[in-house]
């Protein structure tokens, strides 16, 4: 099966007509092509710019929580013009062919609702909620632009970002759910991260190890790359709507 430049293993299209249990977890690279910066690229990664232990961990936030909002603040306002891309809404016409459909997603960027997939699991929490630090309560509304860091309305403590940060666990009711879907699925496909962040990277070997098909689609090669039934190198904004024409289309 060929479409353009992409060709696609009749083993896999097979699959996937059959309606298969599908886990599909994605990294920042699924958002590059929105415009959105990738962790890990040099020179053009947030990383590369700015040291994260310096913003994003508890220890940064103690130390000087008006820098680490203001830092949120502006990527919040960098977010409103970010629409998701044709990769989105692909793995949105995927959801709607097969048995199961699971995202597992390490991005903050609210993208994969924001094009209309609904059982989204954020492993790295959302960008686009803010909860309180002490008391965890979710704050409806707030200012960005506020002098210093806005309160609690319940207990009075600092808001910040309700996103994982370095040292932190992982919301668990999140991660059980993706344990579960990565252990239960047919195919397992891992898009656009570098899989070098854990535990999200282990989930591909967990469904490996259980017998599901995995499948890499990424820009360049990846510690899971090796492992993988099948590796499609490219931008996952052309090869995931090659894959939706070529399977249901
Ligand atoms: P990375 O920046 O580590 O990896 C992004 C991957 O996407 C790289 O392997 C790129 O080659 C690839 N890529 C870039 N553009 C692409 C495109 N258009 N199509 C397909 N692939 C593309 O980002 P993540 O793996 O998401 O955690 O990083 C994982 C975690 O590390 C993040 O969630 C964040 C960071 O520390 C926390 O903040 C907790």
């Amino acid at each position: 099966m060929s479409i353009g430049p992409v060709t696609f293993p009749e083993e896999l299209v097979a699959l996937l007509r059959k309606a298969p249990k599908l886990a599909v977890l994605t990294g920042a690279g699924v958002s590059q092509e929105s415009g959105l910066r990738t962790f890990r690229e040099a020179q053009t990664g947030l990383w590369a710019q700015h040291r994260p232990e310096d913003l994003a961990s508890p220890e940064a936030f103690q130390r000087d929580p008006k820098l680490v909002w203001d830092w949120y603040a502006w990527r919040r306002e960098a977010l409103k013009g970010v629409r998701p891309n044709p990769g989105h809404y692909a793995l949105v016409e995927t959801a709607k062919h097969v048995a199961r459909f699971t995202i597992i997603t390490q991005n903050v960027d609210g993208l994969h609702q924001m094009a209309g997939n609904e059982n989204v699991l954020e492993l790295h929490g959302s960008i686009r909620r803010v909860r309180c630090a002490d008391c965890r309560t979710l704050a409806n509304t707030w200012d960005d632009d506020a002098e210093s860091v806005p309160g609690c309305l319940e207990c009075g403590g600092l808001l910040r970002p309700d996103v994982v940060w370095f040292g932190e666990a992982l919301p668990r009711d999140q991660l059980e759910a993706a344990v579960e879907a990565a252990r239960s699925c047919d195919i397992f496909f891992s898009i656009g991260t570098s899989g070098v962040v854990q535990p999200a990277a282990s989930l591909a070997f967990a469904a490996h190890n259980r017998g599901a098909l995995v499948v890499e689609i990424n820009a360049e090669p990846t510690p899971l790359t090796s492992k993988a039934d099948y590796v499609f190198h490219g931008k996952s904004g052309e090869i995931l709507p090659h894959l939706v024409e070529a399977i249901w289309g």
